[in-house]
């Protein structure tokens, strides 16, 4: 059981010291916007106008560890994948303005000897804060690098305590049809609440990170405020939004879209240049932002921290 809990730590150059990223100084303001914008220009229409009095977007210059620089917030903010408000990525944002994000409770339990309900407030007091730039990989094979704020999942359940039964984690975004059009259309053929999950080791590794801030700021509804799991290695359907129950359970849980079209999409989803999507390649993505395509890397370039996760195992059956 003990293997369970290895934990692999984040080689500093994944970490982002506060200083050189989040300095309020660093965050150029208007000029940020309008760069923002033009650079979606080139493969979305840009989504955010800059209105009267409202609060400038923050900027950034750094950089991920392999030298990317990070997405202008008016990218990740308005090109969104959140089928609970539009399957279209550039509605989300204005359909999730209204979005209800306080009060939240989050409910951790099953096979643990520590259930607990939290409140978010009490999450983000209670574990170690961090600032964690990743890469995210959609299935679809385009592409970000996000500046997260949050806490290491690794620290959340070790409180919980798992019972030696626990084997997989499994997480449940919110239902709430009213808020939700996604949710409440009566055409949509979803197995709602959208429900995701991982195998306990695969969630004790340090990269699993839980967010409830991007850019220094807190989240917002159409990046799955309050609190979402980022999993920089798999792809991006693995990172679940707006989650309100966290569940240890003994064997492989259903997942939303595992359920949907289990050829087109797997339980592990690690991100895999070698095996393509039945429908289109995935050797291959489109960063947001840039013109031309970039090789997509083995576990997203997480192979060092994540690899061994999965020695043994036939990645082409288990994709
Ligand atoms: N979580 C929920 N609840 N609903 C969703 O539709 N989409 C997933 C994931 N998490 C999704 C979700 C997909 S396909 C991707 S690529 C990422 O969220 C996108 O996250 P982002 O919009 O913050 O970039």
């Amino acid at each position: 059981m003990t293997h369970l809990y290895k934990s692999i730590p984040v080689r500093s150059s994944e970490i982002t010291p506060k200083q050189v990223y989040f300095s309020r100084r660093d965050f150029i303001k208007a000029t940020g916007l309008i760069a923002g914008s033009l650079a979606l220009a080139a493969c979305a229409p840009a989504a955010q106008e800059a209105t009267p009095n409202a609060k400038p977007a923050p900027t950034s210059t750094a950089t991920d560890e392999l030298g990317s620089a990070v997405n202008s917030y008016s990218d990740i903010t308005n090109y969104n994948n959140y089928y609970e408000f539009s399957t279209d990525k550039q509605s989300v944002a204005g359909l999730a303005k209204d979005f209800k994000i306080a009060p939240w409770t989050i409910e951790v339990g099953g096979l643990v000897k520590n259930p607990k309900t939290f409140g978010v407030e009490d999450l983000t007091k209670t574990f170690t804060q961090e600032e964690r730039i990743y890469r995210l990989r959609c299935v679809e094979a385009w592409s970000m690098v996000i500046p997260w704020n949050g806490f290491s999942l690794a620290s959340l359940l070790k409180t919980a305590e798992p019972t030696s039964d626990a084997k997989y984690v499994r997480f449940e975004t919110v239902y709430r049809p009213e808020e939700m059009p996604g949710q409440k259309d009566p055409f949509s053929s979803y197995p709602w609440p959208y429900q995701e999950g991982l195998r306990l080791d695969e969630a004790m590794n340090d990269l699993a990170f839980l967010a409830t801030g991007l850019y220094g700021e807190p989240n917002v509804a159409q990046n799955g405020a309050p609190i979402r799991l980022v999993v920089p290695w798999k792809y991006g359907f693995k990172s679940i939004k707006s989650i309100v129950k966290i569940e240890l359970v003994a064997e492989q849980p259903a997942t939303m879209w595992n359920t949907i079209q289990s050829n087109e999409y797997g339980f592990y989803a690690n991100v895999n240049p070698a095996v393509d999507h039945p429908r289109w390649t995935q050797a291959s993505e489109r960063r947001i932002g840039e013109f031309s395509r970039r090789a997509t890397l083995p576990f997203n370039g997480y192979g060092e921290q994540v690899a061994h996760l999965y020695d043994g195992m036939d990645l082409t059956k288990n994709y």
